[in-house]
């Protein structure tokens, strides 16, 4: 049995009154068993602080980025030397915002997965097609072509977690129905089975996104092969 894990990517939201109110009041009362679910979640680097100091331990903390680079004279970069140091022990790669806004390629998220590997990260991968391919019918392919990317560089998946997030769904309020996303996790995990392990296949945790919210969660959770969420609006 796969543990769950729920994310929250809060992305370029946030200031420091929510930082310091909303784990105080709403993820430290959250009711959950532990050592079923993992809550993860990913402010803003600014606010990362703030949130770990006042969340408790039952719930952890994600960058949404980091860098290619380690330390030095790197302008602007976030190096996963800084980002353990301050005790994080996961990070988001290949967010579809990243890709098509930030121009990160298939290659660059794989070198971000297999750097924050390197330093004993555990790595939200972030996976998905945008709309006209899914209109097109090429989502395996896409999907399979990111996957193949982190593969090249990551032998070994047991800290990586797949976020399926289909480009149309985020932020749009069109959520792939349980069906639709099903058929897409379980192409993923026999795409592990295929070209990572058997183990892989059997315990690498497959997330859902896009536009998961209180009215969908029961009926995604339903299926199969959906390991749980990562969530942004609805968690906020
Ligand atoms: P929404 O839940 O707002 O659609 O965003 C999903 C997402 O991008 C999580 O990373």
């Amino acid at each position: 049995m796969r543990k769950y894990l729920v994310g929250g990517n809060w992305k370029c939201n946030g200031n420091m009154a929510f930082a310091k109110s909303f784990p105080a009041e709403v993820l430290n009362n959250l009711k959950f068993n532990p050592s079923k679910v993992d809550v993860v979640v990913a402010p803003t680097a600014l606010h990362i602080p703030t949130v770990q100091g006042v969340v408790g331990n039952n719930v952890q903390v994600a960058t949404q980025n980091l860098s290619l680079t380690g330390d030095g004279a790197y302008t602007g970069e976030l190096s996963t030397h800084m980002i353990t140091d301050m005790g994080i022990k996961w990070t988001l790669t290949g967010h579809s915002e990243r890709r098509t806004l930030f121009g990160e390629s298939d290659a660059d998220v794989a070198k971000k997965t297999k750097i924050a590997l390197d330093a004993g990260m555990g790595v939200l991968a972030c996976i998905g097609e945008l709309k006209e391919e899914r209109e097109g019918g090429i989502t395996k392919q896409v999907n399979e072509r990111q996957l193949n990317a982190i593969r090249e560089q990551c032998d070994d998946w047991s800290n990586i977690v797949i976020a399926y997030e289909p480009v149309w769904a985020i932020g749009t309020g069109l959520t792939a129905t349980p069906e639709i996303a099903q058929e897409t996790h379980a192409e993923i995990r026999e795409w592990l089975g295929k070209n990572v392990s058997k183990e892989a296949a059997a315990s690498v945790r497959i997330l859902y996104g896009g536009s998961v919210s209180d009215a969908n969660a029961a009926d995604l959770i339903q299926k199969e092969d959906i390991d749980a969420f990562l969530v942004g609006g609805a968690s906020l």
